[in-house]
């Protein structure tokens, strides 16, 4: 298959033929990671510029990991010590890094949109890796892969439960995306007040309830409360969420025996997940660290060899 993109910023932009070819790019990365010498020369001479003006360990850690494992040339700026402290504006220092001629940029951003911006503005590839609460295409596909390892490439007849703070999730919005593509059904359970507006257009089955919501479920991704994005007044309590929405073994019993659990980290133990479960052995949650390396190692390949039109 001919690479068209040149930007990663959502998985709208996607279909599922290109979804299942960047599966199958992440299947042979995913065969490098395990040899003892976890290294290839295909990005050789090119570089990445990882740009995360939000925290982050899996997702800068794995791209900064993949660009290496392809020998490509990776460099780091984050908020912290760069002069965005000192309030250079997204786009001069999207210039500024530009200038410096990088392959692609891999773009955390607190702001929905800043992907997008810069895609439209710069002549490298722009690789979204998460924009305030509107996209994370990456961690989507990670996911995506890591359930194929699990169910094979039909998700039809499968059920797949998000739960928690789906209103400030950009990883709800990407999966869901996603995993109606690949024939899941979605279902989605939070309290009202972190549900988002708007929520009608997507096609998803919303459960107040989670005993309710768990009913036959074949995976369920639980999503962590983001206290950081939170206005007052969303939740009583910690406690009190972690009663009523806060998934462990009991539910369980409701879901299909050979259910799956999910979580995109960082986890709040004992929040909306019980420690044990995180741990327990149908837990994928460190499954996806490790699909995250071979498929943003794919992502990395697939747009930073693509041809352009004029090369053609
Ligand atoms: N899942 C995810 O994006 O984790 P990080 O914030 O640690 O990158």
């Amino acid at each position: 298959m001919q690479w068209n993109h040149k930007d990663l910023l959502t998985i709208s932009q996607l279909n599922r033929e290109e979804i299942g070819y960047i599966f199958k790019i992440a299947d042979r990365f995913d065969e490098v990671n395990m040899r003892p010498v976890k290294k290839v020369p295909v990005l050789k001479g090119k570089s990445v510029v990882l740009f995360f003006a939000e925290a982050s360990t899996r997702t800068k850690t794995s791209f900064d990991i993949a660009g290496k494992r392809l020998s490509a040339d990776t460099f780091s700026l984050t908020k912290t010590g760069s002069s965005l402290q000192k309030g250079e504006t997204l786009k001069d220092t999207a210039l500024t890094l530009q200038a410096m001629r990088p392959d692609a940029i891999v773009l955390r951003h607190w702001s929905s949109g800043a992907a997008d911006f810069l895609a439209k503005r710069l002549h490298c590839s722009v690789i979204n890796a998460g924009d305030g609460r509107h996209a994370h295409p990456s961690q989507a596909l990670l996911d995506g892969f890591t359930l194929r390892s699990v169910w094979g490439e039909d998700f039809t007849g499968k059920t797949v439960l998000i739960l928690g703070d789906i209103a400030h999730s950009r990883v709800a919005r990407s999966d869901v995306q996603l995993l109606t593509m690949l024939g899941a059904k979605v279902r989605m359970c939070a309290p009202r007040t972190l549900l988002p507006c708007g929520m009608r257009t997507w096609p998803v089955t919303v459960y107040e309830h989670l005993a309710t919501a768990c009913k036959g479920v074949d995976a369920i991704i639980c999503l962590r409360l983001q206290l950081e994005r939170q206005k007052a007044g969303l939740l009583p309590d910690l406690r009190e969420y972690a009663m009523t929405y806060g998934l462990d073994f009991s539910h369980l019993q409701q879901a299909s025996p050979d259910v799956k659990i999910m979580h995109p980290g960082p986890i709040n133990r004992g929040v909306e997940i019980s420690s044990a479960l995180a741990d327990a052995s149908n837990s994928l949650v460190l499954n996806q660290v490790a699909s995250g390396v071979a498929v943003r190692m794919a992502i990395l390949y697939l747009h930073m060899t693509r041809e352009t039109a004029e090369e053609r």
